[in-house]
């Protein structure tokens, strides 16, 4: 299939791109670079390798003139839609700013779509739809729970947007993969995670603690309801769910309708848990101190995969071990990101 993938400089985006051409497809890119790098692209297609270039137009998909020329210059089976904003706090402080790009850029990715004859499309949503969830292992029954910000807003509102026009226009075929916590990166160390500023996220603060950019992990809570006291999440390995958006372009290829999925390993692991996998792995002291919880966090959130392996046939391969390894593998060999 011929892929656009939106927002495919990022971090998902870039190992997705791997991971489709090794499945024999072709794609086309359209970032704004809001939060990337296109450093990231020229490694993907040396990592793809055989002379492979990926087009790729640098359009913000706000911009309904210049995307719909994309859409006309080339013929899209499908688009992965990963073009989007993430960052928790930011939303907080800049409400407008998210719903505006978030909602208002699938809006018109959609509508395009539409109007140039693609239906079908798969949507980068979080388990963070499920709030905090009415069931642990987690599944993609679990009611929908409270979004405490504007990020996790945008994510629930856009999978009921595109649930009603599935409903109204059943030529759509729509995938909503609920993806749990991506880390890692390519084993290769050319790609991986970029964050700017201080990460707000796990795995990225413990490896600029351990290339020596930060001296200490701040842990947020230590009395949750949990084995030691820390939150508990379904850490995954992103080339794992890089699979899974190719394994969910055959639901598109079979006429879903509409389809959902989570995209977890299953497994829950404290930030305690995470901390000492990565010094197991890698051999390196990570030094932290116990702080306040985290607003909004909750104490536990584990996914059950089994629907996406039922039917699907996609399961997650890589342990916490790889994926601590894999995410130093980067960060050592490219302390600055995409920047040196
Ligand atoms: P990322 O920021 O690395 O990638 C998103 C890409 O979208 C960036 O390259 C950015 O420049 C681009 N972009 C943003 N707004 C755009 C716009 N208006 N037009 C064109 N391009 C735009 O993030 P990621 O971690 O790769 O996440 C990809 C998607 O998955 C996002 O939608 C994110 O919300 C979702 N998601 C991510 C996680 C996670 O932990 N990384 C978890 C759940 C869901
Ligand atoms: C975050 C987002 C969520 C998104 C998900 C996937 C928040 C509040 N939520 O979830 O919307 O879908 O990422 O990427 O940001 N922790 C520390 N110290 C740190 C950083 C984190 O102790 O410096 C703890 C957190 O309290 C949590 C765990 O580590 O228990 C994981 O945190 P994080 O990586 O930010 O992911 P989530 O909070 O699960």
């Amino acid at each position: 299939m011929n892929i656009l993938v939106t927002g495919g400089a990022g971090f998902i985006g870039s190992h997705t791109l791997i991971e489709l051409y090794k499945a024999g497809h072709t794609a086309v890119v359209v970032d704004n670079l809001a939060n990337s790098n296109p450093e990231s692209l020229k490694r993907v297609a040396e990592l793809i390798g055989g002379g492979v270039t990926i087009p790729f137009h640098e359009v913000d998909v706000r911009d309904r003139a210049k995307l719909t020329q994309v859409l006309q210059q080339y013929q899209f089976d499908a688009c992965i839609h990963f073009a989007g904003l993430k960052a928790v706090g930011e939303s907080v402080a800049k409400p407008w700013e998210y719903y505006e790009n978030n909602i208002n850029g699938t809006l018109v990715l959609v509508d395009c779509m539409r109007q140039n004859g693609c239906k079908n499309i798969i949507f980068s949503s979080s388990a963070t739809v499920y709030g905090d969830p009415a069931m642990i292992p987690i599944t993609e029954q679990c009611p929908k729970g409270h979004c405490t910000n504007p990020y996790g807003q945008t994510k629930s509102m856009l999978e009921e947007i595109l649930m009603d026009m599935q409903k109204a226009d059943p030529e759509w075929n729509i995938v909503l993969l609920r993806y749990f916590n991506p880390i890692g990166a390519h084993p290769s160390g050319r790609i991986g995670e970029d964050p700017k500023g201080i990460p707000n996220n796990l795995m990225p603060y413990i490896t600029q603690v351990a290339v020596g950019k930060r001296p200490e992990l701040g842990v947020f809570g230590n009395d949750y309801d949990t084995h030691d006291g820390t939150g508990v999440r379904d850490y995954i390995h992103v080339v794992d769910l890089a699979r899974g958006h190719v394994k969910a372009l055959q639901a598109i290829g079979s006429q879903c309708g509409l389809a959902i999925y989570n995209l977890g390993t299953g497994h829950g692991y404290s930030v305690l848990d995470l901390v000492k996998a990565f010094e197991r792995a890698n051999n390196i002291t990570i030094p932290y101190s116990i702080k306040a919880r985290r607003a909004g966090d909750i104490a536990t959130c584990y996914s059950d995969p089994a629907k996406a392996e039922r039917e699907l046939g996609w399961v997650a391969e890589y342990g916490v071990d790889e994926m601590c390894r894999d995410a130093w593998n980067w960060q050592k060999n490219n302390p600055e990101g995409y920047a040196k």
